[in-house]
């Protein structure tokens, strides 16, 4: 039996090493998925609570579902907007904002569309998905910021007269290309990637994973479950919120 760390739920020994790859690393990449913001209270995509009126992310997050039913597809978004916009970035946050300021070489590539890197303070996150607080136009696509909620009509509509849909990236879709290219360059070029709250299974974004370890990173997962690429990591079985601050602080 491991004596618990009182502070993160992770065996010493375990903390220790991890904690000496993070000072040994010159260059880290963290990738978060939708776990770190769960202290926050915004329920994941695949645990408890992520289900929305019975629908699964991929019934919804899909360009034929919002062919389909658009006004569906943003009440939807604007449950999650709701949720975020009376929420706070947590200690997880905050411990990967504070030691990327203090470290030289720190890239920050979220799954994530609530923001709240950037809120905690960690600068130039690469946003993977997308931002809940975004439109874009299907008509003419322009872009906007739209930080409003609730929004006074659903679905919103661009001056152009468009349907507007939430800049987000959905199932079938391409990522942005310059996030995309930033997030690879990252992670080919790490010593360390920290993969944390994260399912791991949606791809492109968990790809990163084998390609920062296969260019010679080492690699820490941050998640109280398992996941498809736990194997191949050093595991610091824990919550995001607890974890982080006893590993970067
Ligand atoms: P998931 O909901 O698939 O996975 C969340 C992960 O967080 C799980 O592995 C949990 O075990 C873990 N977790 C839960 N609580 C945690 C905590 N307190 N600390 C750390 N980890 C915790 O979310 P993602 O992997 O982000 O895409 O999902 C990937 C993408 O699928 C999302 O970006 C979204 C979704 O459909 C789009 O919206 C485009």
């Amino acid at each position: 039996m491991h004596r618990l760390d009182r502070d993160a739920g992770v065996p010493p020994e375990i903390l220790r090493e991890a904690r000496a790859k993070v000072a040994s690393a010159d260059r880290i990449l963290a990738l978060t998925g939708a776990g770190i913001s769960a202290e926050s209270g915004i329920p994941t995509f695949r645990g408890a609570g992520g289900l929305w009126r019975d629908y699964r992310p991929e019934d919804l997050a899909t360009p034929a579902a919002f062919a389909r039913d658009p006004r569906l597809v943003w009440e939807w978004y604007e449950w999650r907007r709701g949720l975020v916009a009376a929420a706070r970035p947590n200690p997880g946050h905050r411990a990967l904002a504070e030691f990327s300021l203090r470290h030289p070489a720190f890239t920050t590539v979220t799954q994530n569309v609530d923001g709240f890197h950037t809120l905690a303070g960690s600068p130039d996150v690469i946003e993977l998905h997308g931002s809940l607080w975004r439109t874009r136009c299907t008509r003419c696509g322009a872009e906007r910021e739209e930080r409003r909620h609730p929004l006074p009509e659903l679905p919103p509509l661009c001056a152009c007269g468009g349907l507007e849909r939430p800049a987000i990236v959905w199932f079938g879709e391409t990522l942005p290309p310059a996030a995309w290219d930033a997030a690879e360059t990252a992670a080919l070029s790490c010593d360390l990637i920290l993969v944390i709250g994260t399912s791991s299974v949606v791809w492109p974004a968990a790809s990163l994973v084998p390609l920062a370890l296969e260019a010679g990173a080492a690699g820490i997962e941050v998640n109280p479950d398992g996941t498809p690429l736990s194997e191949s990591l050093l595991v610091l079985r824990g919550r995001a919120g607890e974890v982080l601050p006893a590993l970067l602080g």
